[in-house]
């Protein structure tokens, strides 16, 4: 039987963990779910320091920001493995007379056809377990082409314990490493979540 906790016994098989998440889509329990676009890139979008290009979001979930990016001319990619979000996402496109390549997949074992001048990652690093954060990271620099972008929002719980993960600044700048990123002089761009926990917003340039 599938449960909203996730214990620490919860065995780390691909399907037990989509499941987890699938059946919160299905019973409406996503906290983490703005039911709107992030700030943070409504800001990185009206600045143009984001522009209309081939762009992956992994982990989307019900894909606010996909349907946006879809609207503003971006070639989007989206991937989660819930049907759920992925029907959902759907949906929205269908609604709105909008396209993006919608893949309902496993992020570590999925291979893109062509790599990305950008990817926009919101919400799902923090929703791994952290000891699958270096094979994330190290996925998320094959995925994104030289001189692309990791558009990033680190989310700050300060408890331990999750998901969502607390990813503690010092720790995702060790995560993110000088010999694939260049790490911006710029302060992160601050993006309030639910109650108690707030995202740190980050566009990382590929070397
Ligand atoms: C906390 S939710 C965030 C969703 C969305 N980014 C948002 O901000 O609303 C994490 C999402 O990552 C997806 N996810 C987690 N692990 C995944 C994996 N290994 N492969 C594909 N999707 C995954 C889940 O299905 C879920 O939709």
């Amino acid at each position: 039987m599938t449960t909203f906790k996730w214990h620490a016994t919860t065995p780390l098989t691909v399907q037990g963990a989509r499941d987890f998440w699938d059946v919160r889509y299905q019973h409406d329990v996503t906290p983490w779910d703005r039911g709107a676009i992030n700030p943070a890139l409504v800001g990185w979008l009206d600045d143009k320091i984001l522009q209309p290009c081939r762009i992956l979001v992994p982990g989307c979930g019900r894909g606010y920001e996909v349907v946006e990016l879809a609207r503003r001319g971006f070639d989007v990619t989206a991937v989660d493995f819930s049907p759920q979000a992925i029907s959902s996402i759907q949906s929205k496109l269908n609604a709105s007379g909008l396209n993006a390549e919608l893949i309902q997949d496993d992020l570590f074992t999925w291979t893109p056809e062509a790599i990305f001048d950008a990817v926009y990652e919101q919400t799902c690093l923090c929703a791994l377990l952290p000891k699958q954060w270096r094979s994330y990271a190290n996925h998320l620099a094959k995925w994104v082409r030289p001189k692309g972008q990791l558009l990033i929002l680190f989310m700050q719980t300060d408890k331990a314990g999750g998901p969502p993960f607390h990813c503690d600044f010092g720790a995702m700048r060790r995560l993110f490493t000088d010999d694939c990123w260049h790490w911006p002089d710029t302060e992160p761009v601050e993006s309030p979540h639910s109650p108690g926990f707030y995202e740190l917003g980050i566009v990382l340039e590929r070397k």
